[in-house]
Protein backbone atom coordinates (compact mmCIF):
# COMPACT_ATOMS: atom_id res chain seq x y z
CA UNK A 1 0.00 0.00 0.00
CA UNK A 2 1.53 3.83 -0.72
CA UNK A 3 2.04 5.70 1.76
CA UNK A 4 3.44 9.30 1.97
CA UNK A 5 6.07 10.15 4.31
CA UNK A 6 6.42 13.54 5.25
CA UNK A 7 9.81 14.80 7.38
CA UNK A 8 7.93 18.31 8.79
CA UNK A 9 8.78 21.50 10.38
CA UNK A 10 10.87 23.17 6.71
CA UNK A 11 9.24 26.44 5.50
CA UNK A 12 7.76 26.31 1.94
CA UNK A 13 8.49 29.05 -0.59
CA UNK A 14 7.63 29.46 -4.51
CA UNK A 15 4.78 29.28 -6.35
CA UNK A 16 2.47 25.74 -7.28
CA UNK A 17 0.13 26.01 -10.54
CA UNK A 18 -3.88 25.16 -9.22
CA UNK A 19 -5.00 22.39 -11.39
CA UNK A 20 -8.74 22.46 -13.07
CA UNK A 21 -11.44 21.70 -10.64
CA UNK A 22 -12.30 17.37 -9.78
CA UNK A 23 -15.88 18.66 -9.19
CA UNK A 24 -16.68 20.56 -12.43
CA UNK A 25 -14.61 17.84 -14.57
CA UNK A 26 -16.54 15.02 -13.73
CA UNK A 27 -20.03 16.76 -14.52
CA UNK A 28 -18.70 18.31 -17.62
CA UNK A 29 -17.40 14.44 -18.65
CA UNK A 30 -20.70 13.68 -17.61
CA UNK A 31 -22.04 16.29 -19.91
CA UNK A 32 -20.22 15.06 -22.98
CA UNK A 33 -22.62 12.09 -23.76
CA UNK A 34 -24.98 14.76 -24.53
CA UNK A 35 -23.46 16.32 -27.40
CA UNK A 36 -23.66 14.42 -29.86
CA UNK A 37 -20.14 14.88 -31.62
CA UNK A 38 -16.39 15.93 -30.19
CA UNK A 39 -16.11 17.66 -26.93
CA UNK A 40 -12.67 18.66 -25.98
CA UNK A 41 -12.05 19.47 -22.35
CA UNK A 42 -8.81 21.36 -21.50
CA UNK A 43 -7.78 22.10 -17.91
CA UNK A 44 -8.66 18.64 -16.51
CA UNK A 45 -6.80 17.60 -13.76
CA UNK A 46 -5.18 13.90 -13.91
CA UNK A 47 -6.86 12.49 -10.74
CA UNK A 48 -7.96 8.50 -10.15
CA UNK A 49 -11.87 10.13 -10.41
CA UNK A 50 -11.50 11.36 -13.67
CA UNK A 51 -9.87 8.17 -15.11
CA UNK A 52 -13.14 6.39 -13.37
CA UNK A 53 -15.29 8.75 -15.47
CA UNK A 54 -13.13 7.99 -19.09
CA UNK A 55 -13.80 4.50 -18.26
CA UNK A 56 -17.42 5.57 -17.30
CA UNK A 57 -17.53 6.92 -21.04
CA UNK A 58 -15.25 4.43 -22.51
CA UNK A 59 -18.10 1.37 -21.29
CA UNK A 60 -20.61 3.52 -23.05
CA UNK A 61 -18.69 3.35 -26.20
CA UNK A 62 -17.49 6.67 -26.09
CA UNK A 63 -13.98 7.31 -28.05
CA UNK A 64 -12.31 9.36 -25.41
CA UNK A 65 -8.40 10.22 -25.72
CA UNK A 66 -6.12 12.17 -23.36
CA UNK A 67 -2.89 14.56 -24.32
CA UNK A 68 -1.71 16.70 -21.58
CA UNK A 69 -4.24 18.34 -19.80
CA UNK A 70 -6.84 17.81 -22.50
CA UNK A 71 -9.61 15.06 -22.84
CA UNK A 72 -11.47 14.28 -25.66
CA UNK A 73 -14.66 13.07 -25.80
CA UNK A 74 -16.60 11.49 -29.10
CA UNK A 75 -19.28 10.26 -28.17
CA UNK A 76 -21.03 9.31 -31.13
CA UNK A 77 -20.62 5.79 -30.51
CA UNK A 78 -21.93 5.67 -27.40
CA UNK A 79 -23.92 1.96 -27.48
CA UNK A 80 -24.86 1.19 -23.93
CA UNK A 81 -26.99 3.19 -20.71
CA UNK A 82 -25.41 1.17 -17.93
CA UNK A 83 -22.54 1.54 -15.70
CA UNK A 84 -20.96 -1.64 -14.14
CA UNK A 85 -20.72 -1.96 -10.01
CA UNK A 86 -16.79 -1.65 -9.61
CA UNK A 87 -17.05 1.72 -11.39
CA UNK A 88 -20.25 3.27 -8.92
CA UNK A 89 -18.24 1.78 -5.73
CA UNK A 90 -15.15 3.50 -7.19
CA UNK A 91 -16.51 6.85 -7.46
CA UNK A 92 -19.95 7.84 -5.21
CA UNK A 93 -19.88 10.68 -7.82
CA UNK A 94 -20.59 8.05 -10.78
CA UNK A 95 -24.49 9.27 -10.05
CA UNK A 96 -24.25 11.93 -12.20
CA UNK A 97 -24.19 10.02 -15.41
CA UNK A 98 -27.64 8.73 -14.38
CA UNK A 99 -29.45 12.48 -15.54
CA UNK A 100 -27.21 12.56 -18.84
CA UNK A 101 -27.10 8.73 -19.87
CA UNK A 102 -31.13 8.61 -19.48
CA UNK A 103 -31.76 11.53 -21.58
CA UNK A 104 -29.38 10.41 -24.32
CA UNK A 105 -30.23 6.84 -24.38
CA UNK A 106 -34.00 6.82 -22.97
CA UNK A 107 -32.95 4.12 -19.78
CA UNK A 108 -29.76 3.89 -17.53
CA UNK A 109 -29.14 1.21 -15.19
CA UNK A 110 -26.67 0.78 -12.15
CA UNK A 111 -26.45 -0.21 -9.13
CA UNK A 112 -27.28 2.51 -5.76
CA UNK A 113 -24.09 4.58 -5.09
CA UNK A 114 -25.07 3.61 -1.33
CA UNK A 115 -23.30 5.26 1.72
CA UNK A 116 -19.43 6.83 2.38
CA UNK A 117 -16.22 7.73 4.14
CA UNK A 118 -19.00 11.12 5.13
CA UNK A 119 -22.17 9.31 6.31
CA UNK A 120 -25.26 7.33 4.31
CA UNK A 121 -25.66 10.16 1.49
CA UNK A 122 -28.89 9.54 0.26
CA UNK A 123 -29.80 10.36 -3.30
CA UNK A 124 -33.36 10.97 -2.75
CA UNK A 125 -33.39 14.45 -3.97
CA UNK A 126 -31.96 13.20 -7.23
CA UNK A 127 -34.43 10.85 -8.02
CA UNK A 128 -37.75 12.67 -6.96
CA UNK A 129 -36.53 15.32 -8.90
CA UNK A 130 -35.98 12.75 -12.12
CA UNK A 131 -38.85 11.52 -11.42
CA UNK A 132 -40.91 14.77 -12.05
CA UNK A 133 -39.39 14.94 -15.04
CA UNK A 134 -41.03 12.21 -15.88
CA UNK A 135 -38.00 9.21 -15.46
CA UNK A 136 -39.56 5.54 -14.27
CA UNK A 137 -37.32 4.77 -11.75
CA UNK A 138 -37.27 0.91 -10.58
CA UNK A 139 -35.27 0.90 -7.32
CA UNK A 140 -34.41 -3.34 -6.46
CA UNK A 141 -32.23 -5.32 -4.82
CA UNK A 142 -29.56 -1.77 -4.51
CA UNK A 143 -29.81 -1.33 -8.28
CA UNK A 144 -31.39 1.57 -10.16
CA UNK A 145 -33.47 0.54 -13.29
CA UNK A 146 -34.17 4.00 -15.36
CA UNK A 147 -36.40 4.34 -18.15
CA UNK A 148 -38.05 7.18 -20.37
CA UNK A 149 -41.29 6.99 -22.37
CA UNK A 150 -40.57 9.07 -25.34
CA UNK A 151 -38.35 12.28 -24.27
CA UNK A 152 -38.40 14.01 -20.61
CA UNK A 153 -40.82 17.01 -20.03
CA UNK A 154 -39.75 20.12 -18.25
CA UNK A 155 -41.22 21.23 -14.79
CA UNK A 156 -40.61 22.93 -12.38
CA UNK A 157 -38.60 21.30 -9.35
CA UNK A 158 -38.28 22.90 -6.07
CA UNK A 159 -34.81 21.39 -3.87
CA UNK A 160 -35.74 20.75 -0.13
CA UNK A 161 -31.48 20.92 -0.82
CA UNK A 162 -29.54 22.86 -2.77
CA UNK A 163 -27.99 19.94 -3.46
CA UNK A 164 -24.71 20.00 -5.81
CA UNK A 165 -25.43 16.72 -7.24
CA UNK A 166 -29.42 17.04 -7.78
CA UNK A 167 -28.62 20.52 -9.45
CA UNK A 168 -26.15 18.68 -11.40
CA UNK A 169 -28.60 15.85 -12.89
CA UNK A 170 -31.67 18.02 -12.94
CA UNK A 171 -29.79 20.02 -15.57
CA UNK A 172 -28.11 16.72 -17.30
CA UNK A 173 -31.69 15.29 -17.75
CA UNK A 174 -33.84 18.48 -18.69
CA UNK A 175 -31.09 20.12 -20.97
CA UNK A 176 -32.62 17.87 -23.90
CA UNK A 177 -36.46 17.09 -23.05
CA UNK A 178 -39.70 18.70 -23.99
CA UNK A 179 -40.49 22.25 -22.68
CA UNK A 180 -39.09 24.36 -20.18
CA UNK A 181 -37.96 23.28 -16.16
CA UNK A 182 -37.19 25.19 -13.60
CA UNK A 183 -35.43 24.37 -10.43
CA UNK A 184 -36.31 26.07 -7.30
CA UNK A 185 -33.73 26.53 -4.48
CA UNK A 186 -30.45 24.73 -7.06
CA UNK A 187 -26.92 24.72 -5.59
CA UNK A 188 -25.24 27.84 -6.73
CA UNK A 189 -21.91 26.16 -6.61
CA UNK A 190 -19.43 27.46 -9.36
CA UNK A 191 -19.35 24.39 -10.93
CA UNK A 192 -22.36 24.57 -11.20
CA UNK A 193 -21.76 27.74 -13.21
CA UNK A 194 -19.08 25.81 -15.63
CA UNK A 195 -21.36 22.78 -16.28
CA UNK A 196 -23.85 25.11 -17.69
CA UNK A 197 -21.50 26.98 -19.18
CA UNK A 198 -19.95 24.03 -21.08
CA UNK A 199 -23.67 22.90 -22.27
CA UNK A 200 -24.89 25.95 -23.54
CA UNK A 201 -21.71 26.46 -25.71
CA UNK A 202 -22.86 23.16 -26.84
CA UNK A 203 -26.62 24.63 -27.93
CA UNK A 204 -28.26 23.80 -24.77
CA UNK A 205 -30.22 26.85 -23.51
CA UNK A 206 -29.99 27.59 -19.78
CA UNK A 207 -29.87 30.70 -17.34
CA UNK A 208 -29.55 31.26 -14.00
CA UNK A 209 -26.67 29.12 -13.42
CA UNK A 210 -24.94 30.30 -10.07
CA UNK A 211 -28.27 31.53 -8.62
CA UNK A 212 -31.07 29.53 -6.61
CA UNK A 213 -33.59 29.98 -9.62
CA UNK A 214 -32.39 28.10 -12.80
CA UNK A 215 -34.31 27.76 -16.01
CA UNK A 216 -33.82 25.35 -18.71
CA UNK A 217 -35.70 25.77 -22.22
CA UNK A 218 -35.08 22.37 -23.36
CA UNK A 219 -33.39 21.91 -27.02
CA UNK A 220 -33.23 19.07 -29.75
CA UNK A 221 -29.89 18.08 -29.88
CA UNK A 222 -26.35 19.31 -28.72
CA UNK A 223 -23.09 19.44 -30.02
CA UNK A 224 -18.93 19.07 -29.03
CA UNK A 225 -17.50 22.27 -27.76
CA UNK A 226 -14.50 23.36 -26.51
CA UNK A 227 -13.72 24.20 -22.65
CA UNK A 228 -11.80 24.81 -20.02
CA UNK A 229 -12.59 23.53 -16.57
CA UNK A 230 -12.59 26.28 -13.67
CA UNK A 231 -9.69 26.05 -11.32
CA UNK A 232 -10.04 23.87 -8.67
CA UNK A 233 -11.09 26.20 -5.28
CA UNK A 234 -10.54 23.75 -2.61
CA UNK A 235 -6.94 22.77 -3.96
CA UNK A 236 -6.22 26.30 -3.80
CA UNK A 237 -7.59 25.99 -0.09
CA UNK A 238 -5.27 23.08 0.74
CA UNK A 239 -2.21 24.89 -0.38
CA UNK A 240 -3.19 28.21 1.63
CA UNK A 241 -3.69 26.10 4.30
CA UNK A 242 -0.64 24.23 3.94
CA UNK A 243 1.05 27.97 3.45
CA UNK A 244 -0.23 28.83 6.49
CA UNK A 245 0.80 26.10 9.41
CA UNK A 246 4.04 26.13 8.05
CA UNK A 247 4.21 29.81 8.51
CA UNK A 248 5.24 30.38 5.19
CA UNK A 249 5.13 32.39 1.91
CA UNK A 250 3.71 30.99 -1.28
CA UNK A 251 2.59 32.10 -4.89
CA UNK A 252 -0.86 30.31 -6.14
CA UNK A 253 -1.27 30.70 -10.30
CA UNK A 254 -4.31 30.01 -11.90
CA UNK A 255 -6.47 30.14 -8.83
CA UNK A 256 -9.84 32.07 -9.48
CA UNK A 257 -10.37 34.39 -5.68
CA UNK A 258 -13.77 34.60 -6.57
CA UNK A 259 -14.66 31.37 -5.85
CA UNK A 260 -12.76 31.17 -2.35
CA UNK A 261 -14.23 34.70 -1.41
CA UNK A 262 -15.99 33.38 1.86
CA UNK A 263 -12.63 31.49 2.70
CA UNK A 264 -10.25 34.50 2.39
CA UNK A 265 -11.76 36.57 5.43
CA UNK A 266 -10.93 33.06 8.10
CA UNK A 267 -7.39 33.18 6.61
CA UNK A 268 -6.98 36.97 6.94
CA UNK A 269 -8.55 36.30 10.80
CA UNK A 270 -5.40 33.65 11.34
CA UNK A 271 -3.10 36.50 10.56
CA UNK A 272 -2.27 35.58 7.11
CA UNK A 273 -1.82 38.26 4.65
CA UNK A 274 -3.31 37.84 1.09
CA UNK A 275 -2.69 39.85 -2.21
CA UNK A 276 -4.58 38.47 -5.59
CA UNK A 277 -4.31 39.86 -8.68
CA UNK A 278 -4.90 38.52 -12.29
CA UNK A 279 -4.91 34.65 -11.75
CA UNK A 280 -2.65 34.98 -9.02
CA UNK A 281 -2.80 34.70 -5.08
CA UNK A 282 -0.13 35.55 -2.37
CA UNK A 283 -0.25 34.34 1.12
CA UNK A 284 2.23 35.39 3.74
CA UNK A 285 1.30 33.50 7.46
CA UNK A 286 2.50 34.61 10.60
CA UNK A 287 5.17 31.96 12.50
CA UNK A 288 1.61 31.75 14.99
CA UNK A 289 -1.43 31.65 13.62
CA UNK A 290 -4.49 33.64 15.88
CA UNK A 291 -7.63 31.24 16.09
CA UNK A 292 -10.55 31.85 14.40
CA UNK A 293 -13.74 32.12 16.07
CA UNK A 294 -16.41 29.60 14.66
CA UNK A 295 -16.62 28.34 11.03
CA UNK A 296 -20.32 27.30 9.83
CA UNK A 297 -19.68 24.73 6.74
CA UNK A 298 -22.61 25.96 4.11
CA UNK A 299 -24.11 25.51 0.68
CA UNK A 300 -22.17 27.84 -1.42
CA UNK A 301 -21.70 31.09 -1.59
CA UNK A 302 -20.69 29.87 2.68
CA UNK A 303 -17.40 28.25 3.78
CA UNK A 304 -17.55 24.95 1.53
CA UNK A 305 -17.46 21.65 3.68
CA UNK A 306 -14.57 20.47 1.63
CA UNK A 307 -11.93 23.25 3.34
CA UNK A 308 -13.14 22.00 6.80
CA UNK A 309 -10.43 19.41 6.95
CA UNK A 310 -7.40 21.61 6.09
CA UNK A 311 -8.52 24.40 7.97
CA UNK A 312 -9.10 22.32 11.07
CA UNK A 313 -5.53 20.98 10.86
CA UNK A 314 -4.12 24.66 10.28
CA UNK A 315 -6.42 26.13 13.49
CA UNK A 316 -4.56 22.77 15.50
CA UNK A 317 -1.66 24.62 16.05
CA UNK A 318 -3.55 28.20 16.44
CA UNK A 319 -2.68 30.57 19.17
CA UNK A 320 -6.50 29.73 21.04
CA UNK A 321 -9.44 27.86 20.41
CA UNK A 322 -11.29 27.56 17.42
CA UNK A 323 -14.69 26.01 16.72
CA UNK A 324 -16.04 24.73 13.42
CA UNK A 325 -19.89 23.86 13.04
CA UNK A 326 -20.25 21.07 9.92
CA UNK A 327 -23.80 21.46 8.62
CA UNK A 328 -23.33 19.82 5.41
CA UNK A 329 -21.89 16.40 6.24
CA UNK A 330 -23.39 14.11 8.87
CA UNK A 331 -19.63 12.60 9.77
CA UNK A 332 -17.12 14.77 8.38
CA UNK A 333 -14.66 14.71 11.61
CA UNK A 334 -12.86 11.67 10.85
CA UNK A 335 -9.88 13.23 10.13
CA UNK A 336 -9.75 14.46 13.88
CA UNK A 337 -8.72 11.43 15.51
CA UNK A 338 -6.09 11.14 13.43
CA UNK A 339 -4.90 14.75 14.03
CA UNK A 340 -5.21 14.11 17.32
CA UNK A 341 -2.84 11.22 16.72
CA UNK A 342 -0.38 13.85 16.02
CA UNK A 343 -0.68 15.64 19.13
CA UNK A 344 -3.92 18.21 18.16
CA UNK A 345 -6.29 18.66 21.23
CA UNK A 346 -10.06 18.39 19.17
CA UNK A 347 -13.48 17.49 20.82
CA UNK A 348 -16.16 16.20 18.95
CA UNK A 349 -19.95 16.97 20.11
CA UNK A 350 -21.73 16.36 17.19
CA UNK A 351 -21.79 18.44 14.36
CA UNK A 352 -19.66 20.44 16.29
CA UNK A 353 -15.80 20.20 16.41
CA UNK A 354 -13.65 22.57 19.03
CA UNK A 355 -10.06 22.74 18.48
CA UNK A 356 -7.84 23.98 20.75
CA UNK A 357 -4.78 25.09 19.65
CA UNK A 358 -1.37 23.75 20.45
CA UNK A 359 2.28 24.74 20.51
CA UNK A 360 3.60 21.71 18.49
CA UNK A 361 2.32 18.71 16.13
CA UNK A 362 4.89 15.38 16.43
CA UNK A 363 5.23 12.93 13.58
CA UNK A 364 3.38 9.88 14.03
CA UNK A 365 1.82 7.06 11.52
CA UNK A 366 -1.73 8.26 10.41
CA UNK A 367 -4.64 6.73 8.10
CA UNK A 368 -6.02 8.91 5.46
CA UNK A 369 -10.38 8.76 6.24
CA UNK A 370 -11.26 10.23 3.09
CA UNK A 371 -10.09 12.84 0.35
CA UNK A 372 -9.93 16.17 2.12
CA UNK A 373 -9.44 14.58 5.93
CA UNK A 374 -6.34 13.10 4.01
CA UNK A 375 -4.81 16.53 2.63
CA UNK A 376 -5.72 17.84 6.27
CA UNK A 377 -2.92 15.20 7.60
CA UNK A 378 -0.55 15.74 4.92
CA UNK A 379 -0.85 19.50 5.74
CA UNK A 380 -0.59 18.96 9.55
CA UNK A 381 2.23 16.17 8.64
CA UNK A 382 4.21 19.64 6.81
CA UNK A 383 4.05 21.36 10.43
CA UNK A 384 5.29 18.28 12.65
CA UNK A 385 8.17 17.39 14.43
CA UNK A 386 9.68 14.60 12.91
CA UNK A 387 8.58 12.07 10.35
CA UNK A 388 4.53 12.02 9.88
CA UNK A 389 3.42 8.60 7.32
CA UNK A 390 0.07 9.04 5.66
CA UNK A 391 -1.65 5.48 4.81
CA UNK A 392 -4.51 5.14 2.39
CA UNK A 393 -3.73 7.72 -0.18
CA UNK A 394 -5.60 6.63 -2.85
CA UNK A 395 -8.23 9.04 -1.05
CA UNK A 396 -6.08 11.74 -1.66
CA UNK A 397 -5.10 10.84 -5.49
CA UNK A 398 -9.08 10.90 -5.97
CA UNK A 399 -9.07 14.90 -5.52
CA UNK A 400 -5.11 15.99 -5.39
CA UNK A 401 -2.95 15.79 -8.93
CA UNK A 402 0.71 14.72 -7.97
CA UNK A 403 0.35 16.40 -4.65
CA UNK A 404 3.97 14.85 -3.11
CA UNK A 405 5.66 16.70 -6.38
CA UNK A 406 3.49 20.04 -5.70
CA UNK A 407 4.75 20.34 -2.52
CA UNK A 408 8.54 18.70 -2.97
CA UNK A 409 8.72 21.90 -5.40
CA UNK A 410 7.80 24.59 -2.76
CA UNK A 411 10.14 23.04 -0.20
CA UNK A 412 7.94 20.63 1.52
CA UNK A 413 10.34 17.29 2.46
CA UNK A 414 8.21 14.80 1.77
CA UNK A 415 8.00 11.38 -0.57
CA UNK A 416 5.62 8.61 -1.85
CA UNK A 417 6.66 5.15 -0.46
CA UNK A 418 4.73 2.21 -2.54
C1 LIG B 1 -20.67 17.70 -3.95
C2 LIG B 1 -19.16 17.64 -4.09
C3 LIG B 1 -18.52 17.44 -2.72
C4 LIG B 1 -19.00 18.51 -1.75
C5 LIG B 1 -20.52 18.57 -1.73
C6 LIG B 1 -21.05 19.71 -0.88
C7 LIG B 1 -18.84 16.70 -6.28
C8 LIG B 1 -18.36 15.54 -7.10
N1 LIG B 1 -18.81 16.53 -4.96
O1 LIG B 1 -21.09 16.42 -3.45
O2 LIG B 1 -17.10 17.53 -2.87
O3 LIG B 1 -18.53 18.19 -0.46
O4 LIG B 1 -21.03 18.76 -3.06
O5 LIG B 1 -20.54 20.92 -1.32
O6 LIG B 1 -19.18 17.74 -6.81
N2 LIG B 1 -28.36 14.98 0.17
C9 LIG B 1 -29.55 14.33 0.44
N3 LIG B 1 -30.24 13.79 -0.61
C10 LIG B 1 -29.80 13.87 -1.89
C11 LIG B 1 -28.59 14.54 -2.16
C12 LIG B 1 -27.89 15.09 -1.11
O7 LIG B 1 -29.98 14.22 1.58
O8 LIG B 1 -30.46 13.34 -2.79
C13 LIG B 1 -27.58 15.55 1.28
C14 LIG B 1 -26.22 14.87 1.43
O9 LIG B 1 -26.31 13.68 2.18
C15 LIG B 1 -25.41 15.92 2.12
C16 LIG B 1 -25.98 17.22 1.52
O10 LIG B 1 -27.25 16.89 0.98
O11 LIG B 1 -25.65 15.88 3.50
C17 LIG B 1 -25.12 17.85 0.45
O12 LIG B 1 -24.94 16.93 -0.60
P1 LIG B 1 -24.71 17.39 -2.11
O13 LIG B 1 -24.73 18.86 -2.22
O14 LIG B 1 -25.61 16.59 -2.96
O15 LIG B 1 -23.21 16.90 -2.33
P2 LIG B 1 -22.63 16.04 -3.52
O16 LIG B 1 -23.20 16.49 -4.82
O17 LIG B 1 -22.73 14.59 -3.17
Amino acid sequence: MAKLVIEGKHKLSGAVNIHGAKNSALPVLAATLLAKGTSEIHNCPMLSDVAASVRILRHLGCNVTRSGDCVTVDSLGLNRSDIPDTLMREMRSSIVFLGAIAARTGEAHMSFPGGCELGTRPIDLHLSALRQLGMEILEEGGRLECSVKGRLRGTTIALAFPSVGATENIILASVTAEGTTSILNAAREPEIVDLCNYLNKCGARISGAGESAITIEGVDSLYGCSHSVIPDRIETVTYMAAAAITGSTLTLKNVNTGHIATVLPVFREAGCTIASSGGELKISAPNRLNRIHTIRTMPYPGFPTDAQAPVMAMMSVADGTSVFIENIFESRYKHAGELIRLGAKIKIEGRVAIVEGVKRLYGSEVVSTDLRGGAALVIAGLAAEGITEVTQIHHIDRGYEKIEENLRGIGAVIKRVD
